[in-house]
């Protein structure tokens, strides 16, 4: 096949991106994205600020243009996140204790309801481990509200909108020997353990010179969905350029179509001058939306 799109549909697997709703008057933006993926993530719009701004105030006007945008043009959607310690409104950042695990739990419940029946897979919980070599939780309002909130959010979403698979999404989660990677491993095991609803863990997979896209990436992909869960690679992008870079899309690519549970893979924007890293070139296709050396290999690899 042609395009990144249908080339993943070959396996069964989607090809994804991540769309901004202010670049939807962009012509060249959403001609390359409706072409070439089937996929759409929201880049912020479905976020705890973007959709509950002010505390029982829902506003989903930004979302529903993406959701509405990838749905008119045939096009699947990840959901975006649930529960985050960042880019939380302020009043959210501003509480604690039971008032905000009962805040959460409702952000949780209307969102999902809200957006029901149309979600592929939601990111229900965000980066709630910490980096480094502990292991260990994040430090943060909603994990200070007790160690149980991350289930607690997988239930509330899974009762709101039982469709969507409910995912556990992270960053510097690639390498299998990394104690954050570890730290995650073992939730996802308890949580099968217990009956926790989880269906799948995201890893975001932006890769840069300290976060390097690691040789042995399939291993944690089959660590992953060795424990009975899917697994999908939801932010990808990776600092470079040429030939190397291309190498590196490469592998990513090929460690996703080795592991039958590693659904598909979503890029975090769509040009260069998209990405969210704007001092750096991480994406498939330059800023005047040519197609780079990374769009060729990963075309190949699918
Ligand atoms: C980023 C967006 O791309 C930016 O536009 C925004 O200013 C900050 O958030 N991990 C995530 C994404 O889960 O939501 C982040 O997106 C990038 C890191």
């Amino acid at each position: 096949a042609t395009t990144l799109g249908a080339s993943a549909a070959q396996t069964g697997r989607y090809f994804g991106t991540a769309i901004s709703a202010g670049k939807l008057g962009d012509s060249t933006y959403t001609t390359i994205a409706n072409r070439e993926f089937d996929m759409v993530t929201a880049e912020n719009e479905m976020k705890l600020d973007a959709t509950e701004p002010n505390q029982n105030q829902f506003n989903y006007t930004a979302g529903d243009r993406v959701a509405n945008w990838a749905t008119s043009n045939g096009k699947r959607l990840r959901g975006h996140t649930l529960a985050w310690h960042s880019q939380q409104p302020g009043w959210m950042q501003n509480m604690s204790g039971t008032a905000l695990r009962n805040a959460m739990l409702n952000h949780v419940t209307q969102v999902a309801t809200h957006y029901r029946g149309k979600i592929y897979a939601w990111d229900v919980v965000n980066e709630a481990f910490e980096d480094g070599g502990s292991g260990a939780r994040r430090d943060s309002n909603l994990q200070r509200t007790g160690n149980d909130w991350i289930e607690a959010a997988f239930r509330a979403a899974r009762a709101a909108d039982p469709g969507a698979k409910l995912c556990y999404n992270d960053y510097n989660i690639d390498n299998p020997d990394h104690a954050k990677t570890k730290a995650v491993v073992a939730m996802v095991r308890d949580f099968k353990n217990r009956g926790v609803p989880i269906d799948c863990v995201g890893l975001q997979a932006h890769f840069n010179s300290g976060n390097p896209v690691p040789s042995n990436f399939q291993t944690t992909l089959s660590t992953f969905a060795g424990l009975g869960v899917d697994v999908q690679i939801t932010e990808l992008d990776i600092q470079g350029s040429g030939t190397d870079q291309a190498n590196k899309y490469r592998l990513v690519t090929n460690a996703c179509l080795a592991i039958s549970r590693c659904n598909g893979i979503t890029v975090w924007g769509v040009r260069d001058t998209d990405s969210w890293r704007p001092g750096d070139t991480p994406l498939l296709f330059d800023g005047n939306g040519n197609k780079k050396p990374a769009y060729t290999a990963t075309l190949d690899a699918l």
